[in-house]
């Protein structure tokens, strides 16, 4: 605390800008404050007076502001931190040297309040982690969680597997995208290994400065799945049925492998939390691998969910027995919930509320409002994501309480994490950006009551603190130049085809029918996301009639469609346009063909149409769906006129 002051007395000593600061700009937002009589100016240092009072609120703090000094009450050190960061925000880092007058009593709203690190995808520094942890601090953020395992790369020293950090650490590819398309693996020093990892010197490092800004580092080693670079070092770790990247659940020598490496973790992190992943397990290996099936067996387990359950059920026992408890991706519910076992609801909130159900605790990261690596601005603006369309505006509007949840198990709702996942984002300066400032969002949702939140209010305390942030050398999104959402998406089109019945000779995809059978004809045009209930995916060819009622002359047919290479949706590869006046004989009239190619990054629009001078009451209009198995087409609107 002492050196925190120092600081904002040097500050001040610098700048002297005499200008009252009110506590209605502090970020997250205070629980309530009151503004009182005068003002407090001071040069030099501040006046604080610290009292330690005994409340069950460790992280809450009182703050008065009167104008002979500064009196901060609290519990705990975190409290007098806390209160501490509200004050750096109200001098603006010790730019302004006049306070107005308050009281302010301040206290979380969650106590869980995370941001989530893919060091896997692409390595991070040291350095870049502190500095995240810096920012983390100022915004009363107070867990960060680490994936450190990961098919791209292996990120922790762990000495009884040297292979893991001396080959599993480093791959012949420096992007992500890239390794993805080659995969493999380097000898660590030899020409081509990029990537890395963190000795445990360098972890206690970080832990150290995290704890001393009131910060847990979480670590995740994932299992069973996402273990590509596991099996690469220990490939006896895996089923016998062929490679993949999971973990055999059949052999002893998985749990020995997983207790070990779980032992080195536990006495490195002193965090209340160990993730051990648990999302995305491919279980496909198991069904046919002698040693899966014996263990199944055995166990008198019927399916692979029940395999993967039983994994984790053991591995939560045992880090229960070092007095540790585990926290999963949702997928730890299938097959059975372990007890004692923390969940991260990230595939929507669904599987967080079952959780809450079964009296557990939930972390709540849903990717339609915490996923940070989707675009969080118009995409032709924005550095290649893996898509997804999260705007500032979005990730605030977020609330974790909704009314499916049981209300007299609300506390079991432990709070909210922003997750960045980093496959699409290879450095450093693109990560600050990608969480600045909707991390900043996340921590208020985390902290603020609910009924103070409005955004409008949230984006003009903001706009200041970033500008602060990029002084301080975060390279923050900029959102005072913002474009936003895709305007055609929010004008409608007008068009002759409008409110024609649409039939479908390929069923409409029930994952993503958009606004049903009338999507294609409604006039409403999709955004910058594919689920935003504007679009429509087909796994299959798209082959749709449209009547007009009655024949017409027709001068234009198109549509647009979507690509996205991060989440398999590609263009079609060639479009058909067809007309008819009976509905039984069609003549082709276009074919329309795709110029982009699937590995193309970022997300692209493109209109596939034709001008025409024909007489028509159906328009037929199909698309080819010819990229990969399990390839997405998306389209929004055939715009007929
Ligand atoms: C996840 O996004 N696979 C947890
Ligand atoms: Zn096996």
């Amino acid at each position: 605390m002492q050196k925190t002051l120092r600081l904002v007395a040097l500050f001040l000593l610098i700048f002297n800008i005499a200008q009252a600061q009110s506590p209605d700009k502090i970020i997250p937002l205070p629980s309530s404050f009151e503004l009182t009589k005068g003002t407090y100016k001071f040069d030099g240092e501040p006046k604080i007076k610290v009292k330690y009072v005994k409340n069950d609120c460790p992280e809450g703090y009182y703050m008065k502001i009167s104008p002979k000094g500064i009196t901060i009450q609290a519990s705990s050190e975190t409290g007098v931190f806390y209160a501490e960061q509200s004050l750096r925000q109200m001098t603006r880092n010790g730019r302004i040297t006049e306070l107005q007058c308050c009281e302010i009593n301040d206290y979380p709203r969650f106590s869980y309040r995370g941001m989530h690190f893919d060091v896997s995808r692409h390595f991070r520094s040291l350095d870049f982690l502190k500095k995240q942890v810096d920012a983390m601090a100022a915004f009363k953020m107070n867990r960060m969680h680490l994936h450190l395992t990961d098919g791209a790369g292996w990120r922790l020293q762990i000495d009884a597997y040297p292979r893991l950090t001396s080959y599993a650490a480093w791959r012949p590819y420096e992007k992500w995208t890239d390794w993805a398309e080659n995969k493999g693996y380097a000898e660590e020093g030899s020409g081509r290994a990029f990537g890395g990892y963190y000795t445990k010197d360098e972890m206690r490092e970080l832990i150290a400065y995290a704890h001393e800004r009131h910060i847990e580092v979480i670590p995740e080693i994932e299992m069973p799945g996402h273990n590509e670079e596991v099996m690469a070092a220990y490939p006896e770790l895996g089923c016998t049925a062929g490679e993949c990247g999971d973990f055999c659940v059949g052999k002893e020598k998985t749990f020995e492998f997983l207790e070990t490496v779980l032992s080195e973790v536990i006495e490195l992190f002193p965090s209340e939390y160990i993730h051990i992943g648990g999302d995305e397990a491919g279980k496909g290996n198991w069904k046919k691998c002698p040693d899966c099936q014996a263990r199944m067996r055995a166990e008198g387990l019927d399916n692979v969910d029940e395999l993967q359950s039983y994994m984790i059920e053991r591995i939560s026992r045992f880090v229960e027995s070092k007095g540790r408890k585990i926290i999963g991706w949702d997928e730890i519910l299938e097959g059975g919930l372990a007890p004692g076992a923390t969940v991260m609801s990230w595939r929507g909130i669904s599987g967080g509320i079952a959780a809450m159900n079964m009296h557990h605790d939930v972390i709540m990261c849903p990717g339609s409002h915490c996923y940070l690596d989707y675009t969080q601005d118009a995409p032709f603006r924005e550095p290649a994501s893996i898509g997804g369309y999260l705007p500032l505006a979005k990730v605030y509007s977020y609330e974790p309480v909704s009314d499916d949840m049981p209300k007299d198990g609300l506390h079991y709702l432990k709070g909210v994490q922003a997750n960045l996942w980093a496959e699409y984002i290879p450095t450093e300066a693109h990560a600050e950006y990608m969480y600045w400032p909707r991390a900043i969002a996340i921590a208020e949702i985390g902290w603020s009551r609910k009924e103070d939140r409005n955004y409008e209010n949230f984006r003009e305390r903001v706009l200041p603190v970033l500008d602060l942030m990029h002084e301080e050398g975060y390279n923050t999104f900029d959102l005072a130049n913002e474009y936003g959402e895709r305007k055609l998406s929010l004008t409608g089109i007008s068009h002759m085809g409008k409110g024609a019945k649409v039939t479908y000779n390929q069923p409409i995809n029930p994952n993503y029918k958009g606004a049903g059978e009338g999507t294609l004809t409604d006039g409403i045009a999709g955004g910058w996301a594919n689920g935003d209930g504007r679009w429509q995916g087909f796994l299959t060819d798209l082959d749709v009639t449209i009547d007009l009622g009655e024949v017409k002359p027709v001068h234009y047919v198109g549509a647009t469609f979507m690509h996205i290479t991060g989440t398999w949706i590609y263009m079609p590869q060639y479009a058909e346009i067809y007309v008819s006046t009976d509905g039984r004989e069609f003549k082709k009239i276009a074919t329309a063909y795709n110029d982009v190619a699937m590995n193309c990054p970022g997300l692209i629009l493109k209109i596939f149409d034709t001008v025409c001078n024909e007489e028509a009451r159906y328009i037929r209009y199909t698309a080819r769906n010819k990229s990969i198995d399990g390839g997405w087409i998306f389209i929004d609107e055939i715009v007929i006129n």
